[in-house]
């Protein structure tokens, strides 16, 4: 799905984003330019970057239980 249209971001760039550390509208703005020209994807952008932070701090969990086993 996309979210930006002026620039034709997607949900999906965004969770490829989030992997690289760029979870925050600020940082992802920077990367992609999204939200800079009309600013009306700014909400639903904000709501994909909220709703991906809950499953990267699971991941960052599984990752420390499995460093903890080994
Ligand atoms: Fe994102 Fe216009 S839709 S800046």
């Amino acid at each position: 799905m996309i979210v930006c249209n002026c620039f034709n971001v997607r949900e999906r760039d965004l969770a490829e984003l989030a992997t690289e550390g760029r979870c925050c509208l600020r940082s992802v703005r920077q990367a992609t330019g999204l939200g800079t020209n009309c600013g009306k994807c700014i909400p639903q952008a904000r709501a994909v970057i909220s709703a991906q932070k809950p499953a990267l701090l699971t991941s960052v969990d599984l990752g420390s239980t499995m460093e903890m086993r080994a």
